[in-house]
């Protein structure tokens, strides 16, 4: 049987307001997307993913929809999107749409219409509970955006009843047991795969099904994040009982019957769980995009938990499921100053060698937009440059128990979202070459330093090597179907698995450290022989010798000669 397109496909993810401005008000647009596309083709990517372009009061940068069928003025038009599809397709570029499924924008007629009256027949679109006798809230959950009072339910006057909202108070959750919002959510996804769109990154999709009665939560609150006494808890939401029929029946609805790709962000998803979301018998989903690897809070990666999450995983896609592999993201901060080294000295080595552990292991590859480039965090002085919903929450909680603004600032800055918010760093010009206006917020001042043009202008740039990267994925079949085995699984800093499959071996070889470290090749290893295919440090001799010394971060990639 024909392998699966997606299982092929190294995917792009865009994050549209931050990519490329073509017409000076600060904002990327899809005109700025179209003008960029021939860079995608050119570093092999055949797949994007475009974070959610639709019309938005932009409170979490569209992840609040206003109209799930319209794009953002800001971004452009419908035709707009029409045209940059068949552009993208004629590349052979596939286009996945983020749907934010679990919440809507306040502003969303369906919300303007719920919050009327108590008997309007959009009401139940949205989750709506009655006061506690005392006119208190409905539980003791908080919202993950710590907005107001911290409370996840908003009181309503009109109607007298509180809304459940689990992010900000402007993005009610909407009501997944209402049949008739079922419905039309199933229109809408159909709509958009007419109008010619290859699948879906489904937001949150753990989310969508809300514990019976909603219960208090028993976590302790954190002292200084959570404020009186509303506890924000994922795990009360997340994979609830009956979550697998409702994604069966979008499965059965519409993905199914359309053949159209499905990625879930799947917040609590793990290796243990994971088959009963992706396995082919559950007809639910295609692959989990899941944290066990890299999350927001993780701020380093030893070598012993990338063995073990990536052990755990291949067992997954052995038995029939797929993930994706990833480190970074829009809700991340960048890659490179996390888990590699952001120094002058290792930034483009250490970059090399977190792309090759991504795109050699099992799964498909997704990039960040700027991580081709190496992109590195960036650290503004004051809350006022930052924009990330997280960071003004948390830091809003920080100030209220007693945390000065620069140690908050200092505390939340390496985590921050808007890390990789800052706009692409295209050129040396003034922003970037971003935008000819004000951008929407503030460039990265390494831009100089760092920035596309650079990159293309050197044959050893890290983007030359995702090139390369991307090749070797289209070019051996061991990089998709090969089976996973570790090597060496003893040492703290020396990354090495092999990938096997009936017609290729590869064996992947990568010092994840700072220093000079010592190679001692396994009985397996020594005894074949190696052609070394992708080195980061074009100086050193490929060699396979018993022992060897490997360089601060060089990987190397060697395919077994029959
Ligand atoms: C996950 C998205 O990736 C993030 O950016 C957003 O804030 C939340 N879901 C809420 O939609």
């Amino acid at each position: 049987m024909a392998r699966k397109w997606w299982k092929e496909a190294v995917v792009y993810e865009i994050y549209c307001k931050s990519f490329c401005d073509s017409n000076g008000d600060g904002i990327g647009d899809l005109r700025g997307v179209m003008s960029k596309l021939h860079v995608l083709a050119d570093l092999g990517v055949n797949c994007i993913w475009f974070t959610p372009i639709y019309a938005s009061p932009q409170i979490d940068n569209g992840y609040d929809v206003s109209d799930y069928r319209s794009i953002d003025p800001a971004y452009g038009t419908i035709d707009d999107f029409k045209e940059l599809l068949d552009m993208a397709h004629g590349m052979g570029i596939r286009v996945i749409m983020d749907m934010v499924l679990n919440h809507s924008s306040d502003e969303h007629e369906w919300f303007k219409e719920s919050r009327k009256s108590k008997d309007n027949p959009y009401r139940n679109y949205y989750i709506w509970q009655p006061p506690k006798p005392d006119g208190s809230e409905p539980n003791n959950w908080g919202s993950y955006f710590r907005e107001g009072n911290g409370s996840a339910w908003e009181f309503d006057e009109t109607t007298g009843e509180y809304y459940l909202h689990q992010y900000s108070i402007k993005m009610p959750d909407l009501n997944w047991e209402y049949e008739p919002l079922r419905k039309e959510i199933y229109d809408m996804l159909n709509w958009w795969i007419d109008l010619g769109v290859d699948g879906f990154r489904l937001d949150v999709f753990t989310r969508l099904k809300k514990p019976a009665g909603f219960p208090d939560t028993n976590k302790t609150p954190d002292p200084v994040l959570d404020r009186n006494g509303f506890i924000a808890d994922g795990s009360m939401c997340t994979n609830v009982e009956g979550i697998h029929e409702i994604i069966h029946e979008l499965y059965n609805e519409v993905f199914g019957p359309r053949d159209c790709m499905t990625v879930g962000e799947g917040a609590g998803v793990t290796h243990e769980n994971a088959l009963g979301y992706v396995s082919r018998g559950r007809e639910e989903l295609d692959m989990v995009y899941h944290f066990q690897l890299s999350h927001r809070r993780k701020y380093s990666i030893s070598a012993d938990h990338f063995r073990t999450v990536q052990k755990n995983w291949s067992e997954v896609i052995e038995r029939g499921g797929w993930s994706v592999q990833y480190l970074s993201n829009h809700d991340s901060a960048r890659q490179v100053s996390c888990y590699g080294c952001d120094s002058e000295e290792h930034r483009a080595s250490s970059a090399k060698l977190l792309a090759t552990l991504i795109h050699t292991t099992p799964g498909t590859p997704f990039i960040y937009q700027g991580e081709e480039i190496g992109m590195v965090n960036v650290k503004y002085d004051t809350i006022e440059d930052y924009n990330c919903c997280y960071t003004l929450g948390d830091y809003n909680s920080m100030i209220a128990s007693g945390v000065s603004p620069k140690e908050a600032i200092d505390t939340l800055a390496p985590r921050s979202r808007d890390n990789a918010r800052t706009p692409y760093q295209w050129n040396s010009e003034e922003n970037a070459g971003f935008t000819t206006g004000k951008p929407w917020i503030k460039v990265n001042p390494k831009y100089t330093e760092i920035n596309l043009e650079k990159d293309l202008a050197t044959n050893d740039s890290i983007f030359a090597f995702y090139r390369e990267l991307t090749k070797m994925r289209r070019e051996n079949p061991a990089i998709i179907d090969g089976k996973l085995e570790f090597l060496c699984e003893e040492s703290p800093d020396v990354i090495a698995y092999l990938r096997e499959c009936e017609e290729q071996t590869l064996l992947i070889i990568a010092n994840y450290s700072k220093n000079t470290v010592k190679f001692n090749s396994p009985e397996k290893v020594a005894l074949g022989k190696w052609q070394r295919i992708l080195t980061n440090k074009n100086n050193t001799l490929p060699s396979l010798e018993k022992t060897r010394s490997l360089l601060p971060f060089e990987v190397e990639i060697y395919e077994l000669k029959k």
